[in-house]
This record gives structure tokens, C-alpha cells and sequence, in this order.
């Protein structure tokens, strides 16, 4: 199996990756919470990339949730922000979720040529670690970055990744880069991100333990999938 990593949506070229399957992770904070989401429950989550998108389709399921941030924010008029806190089972269980997020959404949207995509964060990465190397496929992942920028965090999950694949896979240079830095940060992960950019701000506006939850590894036991525009546990 071939494993790649494109640190942030600009470096993603389908047509480099015909036939393989994508890996996509926005560890602050939306892959996060849809894993969350997923492992609580509810019946699908529908990303998308704008609020006008997502008021479009809540208008053909209304009993759905509309969901996601701006500025890392509840987006006035829906009912979750992007903080996984938010995604417990007695809010999403059945439940179908329209989610729009800055960066989350935009870059499943990206990997959305793929024929499967999987969702990441640290919190379900032993899940997905499993499926991998159970399956062999060829691997892209995907970090959604930060306005088109590096984000640390997605870097080190990628990271987590490529490190646990790494006996039974041929890691593309950014693979390799990505594990080493993963390697090199392991013990000290959560002060490495807290000093990160994208942390620093949530910090600021008041989500500091986000941060912390989203930084905790193989907690939840799911691997969702991005098919057909639509995620499932
Ligand atoms: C995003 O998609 O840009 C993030 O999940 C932003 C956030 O932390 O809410």
C-alpha cells in the first residue's frame, strides 16, 4: 500500500492519486466532531461548503440539524457549533446533520473525487489504522489545513498515521515528513499544539478544552465514510 500525505488542500491533485482513496483530517475541530458525531449516533452528516448550501438542504429535511462554525463560531440561526463537545448522543442520535466549517467541509468537498473517503482525527485514529491495514489500499491523506495554510495539528494526525501504517506501507516523502514530525512531538503533543496557530485562536475565543479533547488518541471506535456526498458511521 502507498501512502501520501498533501499538507494542505492546494497540494491535493486528484489526477496524481487516480485510484486511491483519501484520508481527510481537521483535527480543530470538525473531523472531530462528525467522528463524534458518528460514534453518538446519528444517521448521516451532509458537509457543505456554504451556510446558503446548508439552508438549502435543511429546506428539503427540515427535522435536520443545521450545524458547523464561522470564525469558529455557532453560525447565527443553526442549532450546533463545531465544538465536539456539542455532538453528544442526546443531541444527534437519528439525527441527519448539514454541516458547514471554514476549512473541514471545504476540503471533503476537495476529496470528494475520491471513490472512498474516510474521516480522521486522533480520536478514531486506531479505528482507521485497523481498517487500513486490514484493506491495503493506496492512501491519500488529506489535511484541511487552515485558509489554504499548514495547520500543525492535521500534520501530526497525518502523522499518527503514517506511523502506524509505516511497516506495512511505501510512505511517500511528505508521509515520511509528516511521521517524523509525528515522532519527533509525540510525547509533548498537546503543549507542541497548543502553541499552534488555529489552537491558539480557539484558546482565545474560549475553547480550550476542545483542544485538549481533540487531541486525545483512539477514544472513540469508528471509521466514518464520505460517499456520494453524504457521511456514515
Ligand atoms: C474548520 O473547519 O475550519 C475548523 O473546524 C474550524 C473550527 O475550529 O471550528
Amino acid at each position: 500500500m502507498k501512502v501520501n500525505v498533501c499538507f494542505t488542500p492546494n497540494d491535493f491533485n486528484y489526477d496524481e492519486y487516480i485510484g486511491y482513496n483519501a484520508v481527510v483530517i481537521d483535527v480543530l475541530r470538525a473531523t472531530t466532531s462528525i467522528v463524534t458525531a458518528c460514534v453518538n449516533g446519528c444517521e448521516r452528516v451532509i458537509p457543505v461548503k456554504t451556510v446558503e448550501e446548508a439552508l438549502e438542504i435543511k429546506a428539503k429535511y427540515p427535522d435536520a440539524l443545521l450545524a458547523g462554525e464561522r470564525k469558529g463560531l455557532l453560525i447565527p440561526g443553526f442549532d450546533l457549533g463545531n465544538s465536539p463537545y456539542e455532538y453528544t448522543e442526546e443531541q444527534v442520535v437519528g439525527k441527519t446533520i448539514i454541516m458547514t466549517t471554514t476549512n473541514g467541509t471545504l476540503a471533503l468537498s476537495k476529496a470528494a473525487v475520491a471513490h472512498r473517503v474516510y474521516i480522521l482525527a486522533f480520536a478514531n485514529a486506531a479505528s482507521v489504522t485497523k481498517l487500513l491495514l486490514n484493506t491495503q489500499e493506496d492512501i491519500v491523506i488529506l489535511c484541511a489545513g487552515s485558509e489554504g495554510q499548514f495547520s500543525l495539528e492535521d500534520a501530526l494526525c497525518a502523522g499518527l498515521l503514517a506511523d502506524r501504517l509505516s511497516s506495512k506501507a511505501i510512505l511517500s516523502d511528505t508521509a515520511a515528513a509528516a511521521q517524523a514530525m509525528y515522532r519527533d512531538f509525540a510525547a509533548d503533543l498537546l503543549k507542541k499544539v497548543a502553541k499552534s496557530s488555529h489552537a491558539q485562536y480557539l484558546i482565545s475565543i474560549g475553547f480550550a478544552n476542545d483542544v485538549a479533547l481533540c487531541l486525545e488518541q483512539d477514544t472513540l471506535a469508528v471509521t466514518p465514510v464520505f460517499t456520494n456526498g453524504v457521511v456514515t458511521a
